[in-house]
């Protein structure tokens, strides 16, 4: 893989990777930076694209027209749907659904979008077995599970949605673009990876710890994501 695109929501997400960026080259284009450079070696082009999916899918588009990327990596924290995977763990994608996605009163299942051949985007499995093995070594304090991404336009915090969300997708995590950049980077046939750490349980619980969860999230996810670079 000679580009990756590496795509995270909110500042936090990104700016300790950009902050390690060579050379880089700031684009900017529908209001969001585009940072070119080399990360641990490799080259990339770095975006916040902003929250949900459609300024995720957006970026994505970007990165394959503008950029010519040969893969994206999306970065991030995420809600937490399985019991055993915990605050600070990481989720890494086997394929990521929209689980706002609703035309059930048509007949459809629920995530189902009428007309394409995918609604269930499958991650790119070398991306995904490389994620876990670098995980593994650079972050062992945690644990790091394979599971499907749902992703929605929606902060999930209760107990009731997050039970809805397991028994009709089993997911592992929610979050808010995983599914869209998923999307677009199948409709322009590029590999991809969803990474999230978990920084919180998507059920309302525990608010008051809620940005420093969030924060030491985001850092194991930038330190696996950084050291993901320089083995594809
Ligand atoms: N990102 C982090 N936690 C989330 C949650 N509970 N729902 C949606 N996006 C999230």
């Amino acid at each position: 893989m000679n580009r990756i695109g590496i795509i995270g929501a909110m500042e936090l997400e990104v700016e300790e990777l950009i902050s390690k960026l060579e050379n880089a080259k700031i684009t900017e284009k529908t209001g969001k930076k585009f940072y070119e450079g080399k990360l641990n070696g490799k080259d990339v082009v770095i975006v916040q694209c902003g929250i949900g999916k459609v300024n995720s899918a957006i970026c994505v588009q970007l990165l394959a027209d503008l950029f010519d990327v040969d893969a994206v990596v999306n970065t991030g924290v995420a809600g937490s749907l399985r019991a055993e995977i915990n605050i600070g763990d990481i989720v890494v994608s086997t394929d990521a659904v929209e689980h706002d996605m609703d035309v059930s009163p048509l007949g459809y299942e629920p995530g189902i979008i009428p007309q394409m051949e995918e609604s269930f985007f499958k991650a790119d499995r070398k991306l995904v077995e490389k994620a876990i093995e670098v995980c593994k070594k650079v972050n062992p304090d945690i644990s790091v599970y394979e599971g499907r991404v749902l992703s929605g336009d929606q902060f999930i915090s209760s107990a009731e949605v997050k039970d809805r969300l397991i028994a009709t997708f089993d997911g592992s995590c929610t979050e808010m673009e995983g599914a869209s950049i998923a999307h677009c980077a199948y409709l322009n046939k590029i590999p991809y990876v969803v990474i999230r750490a978990i920084s919180d349980k998507a059920d309302g619980s525990a608010h008051m710890d809620y940005p420093e969860f969030e924060r030491a999230a985001a850092a194991h996810c930038a330190k696996l994501v950084e050291n993901l670079m320089n083995i594809i």
